[in-house]
């Protein structure tokens, strides 16, 4: 019986129709025909002249981007091909596993540092979501890959050579926002203690009713920036001046996006975007996640640099451990789009 399914796609396979539990109310639906798509509108920075002659021109690319923004696609950005296909590929056979193989690694426990679930936190909220995921910490690679599923027999070392390729690029985005904000290009990185990295991989099954639920609903993530790989298949909509914009994947492209912690630490300069992710009846999707985070021991405030009380730009932040806001955003199960609110700095 479908209901006693834990994972979406198990239920998927066996349904014609959407679940009760996973339809939306009528006034938090998809309505796809709002949509646009995005044409020119997302920027494309391209990475290569980065380290050149130009940087000065690319910083500011990167300063517009994020200020106008909060979303942009990286081209050129030194992740090999061959790395990106293999990540693909072993995401896709880890969840053609048979049921049982894959249910060996669900956990509802958003404490743990590997696991598949469903949704986004089953234990919070109302609404379920069409996306199953695997979540996985990945930095220290040594401190976590002996959690990670051993089958497909390649997923250890493709995601490591993946996860390590990424963080590079993460490295060298940061040092360049860091740049396009005014302040020393390691100061960003300076202020993310030991560092963490996360990444989920998401998987969409095809879904009969796609205009009553959402792969994800309207989210802002809660990390500092995310870098996003996904396959052929378009589903990731980014709320921009008031309307939603699809995108269409292109190839050997990321999709970046700046989270909470950004907008925290460059004092709301650089604002974290809302977007979300829906489904299709055709085909499933799969998109990975890199979410570059602090470690959780770190202190987070808006960087003083940016801070100055006389000219009215006061610290608009209080100062807390990414620990505490990574509970609370797990905590409020996307039932608000975003948990930065409860972070700001009292107003006495
Ligand atoms: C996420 C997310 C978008 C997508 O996992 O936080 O926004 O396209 N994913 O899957
Ligand atoms: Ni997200």
């Amino acid at each position: 019986m479908a209901a006693s399914k834990l994972l979406v796609s198990d239920i998927a396979s066996v349904v014609d129709h959407v679940p009760s539990n996973y339809v939306r109310p009528v006034s938090d639906r998809p309505k796809m025909s709002e949509v646009q798509t995005s044409g020119d509108s997302i920027p494309l920075i391209d990475l290569h002249d980065l380290h050149g002659p130009n940087r000065a021109d690319i910083i500011n690319q990167f300063a517009h981007a994020c200020s106008s923004c909060g979303f942009f696609q990286i081209k050129n950005h030194g992740v090999p091909e061959e790395t990106i296909k293999k990540m693909m590929n072993a995401a896709r056979e880890f969840f053609r596993q048979s049921e049982s193989e894959r249910v060996k690694h669900y956990s509802a426990d958003t404490k743990k540092t590997t696991r598949l679930s469903t949704s986004f936190n089953v234990s919070k909220e109302k609404v379920s979501n069409w996306r199953d995921f695997l979540r996985l910490h990945c930095y220290p690679i040594e401190d976590f890959i002996n959690e990670w599923p051993s089958t497909p027999i390649s997923f250890r070392e493709v995601t490591a050579e993946y996860a390590t390729s990424v963080r590079a690029l993460v490295l060298t985005l940061l040092e360049a926002i860091s740049e396009s904000l005014g302040l020393a290009k390691d100061r960003v990185s300076n202020t993310l203690g030991k560092h963490g990295q996360h990444m989920a991989i998401n998987y969409y099954p095809r879904c009969p009713q796609p205009e009553l639920t959402y792969g994800l609903p309207g989210h802002k993530d809660a990390n500092l920036i995310t870098v996003l790989l996904q396959d052929e298949v378009s589903g990731l909509q980014v709320f921009k001046d008031g309307k939603w914009i699809a995108f269409n994947p292109v190839p050997n492209t990321f999709i970046v996006n700046l989270g909470d912690q950004m907008q925290v630490i460059s004092n709301d300069k650089y604002k974290s975007v809302l977007h979300r992710a829906v489904v299709n009846t055709d085909k499933e999707r799969i998109s990975i996640p890199t979410f570059y985070c602090p470690s959780e021991d770190a202190v987070i405030s808006p960087a003083q640099e940016l801070i100055n009380e006389e000219e009215d730009s006061p610290a608009i932040y209080r100062n807390f451990t990414y620990a505490e806001y990574f509970e609370k955003f797990w905590d409020t199960a996307f039932d608000t789009e975003s948990c930065i609110d409860s972070f700001k700095a009292s107003t006495a």
